[in-house]
């Protein structure tokens, strides 16, 4: 039998494969080089694992979902980074599982925010956005302030997080065990504030 393209453009079942076989290749061109090259997989100079608190504070992130009003994530454009300082990097990111970089943007990008405002500015802010920006339109979030963390999972979570790293030494033995004692009895509001101060400090 002779094998030309009319036995592949007249049967629709092999024109499907053969079309996707086509498109997947354009696709690992793209995706494979990205998964060996280091700066996308290692974290950048200086990048530190979160502690115990901020590591709450993030898993507090997550549960109020500040992520739809803020990326963490400055794209590469003039605009940009005079507002919020360097562009983001893959490397910045490598300990978040999983990562917050979204882009919906209601209020601020927040991916270096970290240092901008005060410990006192942040709980108050949280508390009642209003009392600082009274044309804020973020919602209030007063309970952070009452709920009190218990830490029996932090360990845990820390655990977890250098597992997906074995090849970098995130935490020491005592730093997992020392965890919940480390967490223990703090606010839900001070562990998203430490969590929040810790954000974007290895590129300046
Ligand atoms: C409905 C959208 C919305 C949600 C949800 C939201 N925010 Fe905001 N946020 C804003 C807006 C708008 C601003 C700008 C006005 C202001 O500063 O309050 C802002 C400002 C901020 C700022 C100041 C950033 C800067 O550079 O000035 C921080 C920090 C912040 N939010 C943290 C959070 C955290 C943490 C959460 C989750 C607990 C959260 N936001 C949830 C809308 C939101």
């Amino acid at each position: 039998m002779k094998f030309n393209h009319e036995i592949i453009e007249k049967n629709i079942g092999l024109l499907g494969i053969f079309t996707v076989i086509a498109i997947s290749f354009g696709g690992l061109v793209q995706i494979t080089p990205l998964l060996f090259a280091k700066d996308t997989t290692e974290p950048v100079e200086g990048l530190k694992p979160y502690n115990a608190l901020e590591i709450e504070g993030r898993d507090i992130y997550v549960r109020e979902g500040c992520y739809n009003c803020h990326s963490q994530m400055i794209r590469p454009l003039r605009a940009e980074t005079e507002r919020y300082g360097h562009y983001s990097v893959a490397g910045e990111s490598v300990w978040d599982h999983p990562f917050q970089w979204g882009s919906k943007r209601t209020g601020p990008d927040l991916a270096r925010v970290g240092g901008r405002y005060s410990d006192k500015w942040h709980e108050v802010h949280l508390i009642n956005p209003r009392d600082v920006v009274p044309q804020s339109n973020m919602p209030a979030y007063p309970w952070l302030a009452d709920n009190r963390l218990d830490g029996k999972l932090t360990g845990n979570k820390m655990q977890i997080l250098s597992n997906f790293h074995p090849d970098h030494n995130l935490y020491t033995e005592e730093e997992i065990a020392g965890a919940q004692a480390a967490v223990e009895g703090k606010t839900e509001l001070e562990a998203l504030i430490a969590y929040l101060q810790s954000l974007g400090h290895a590129l300046k």
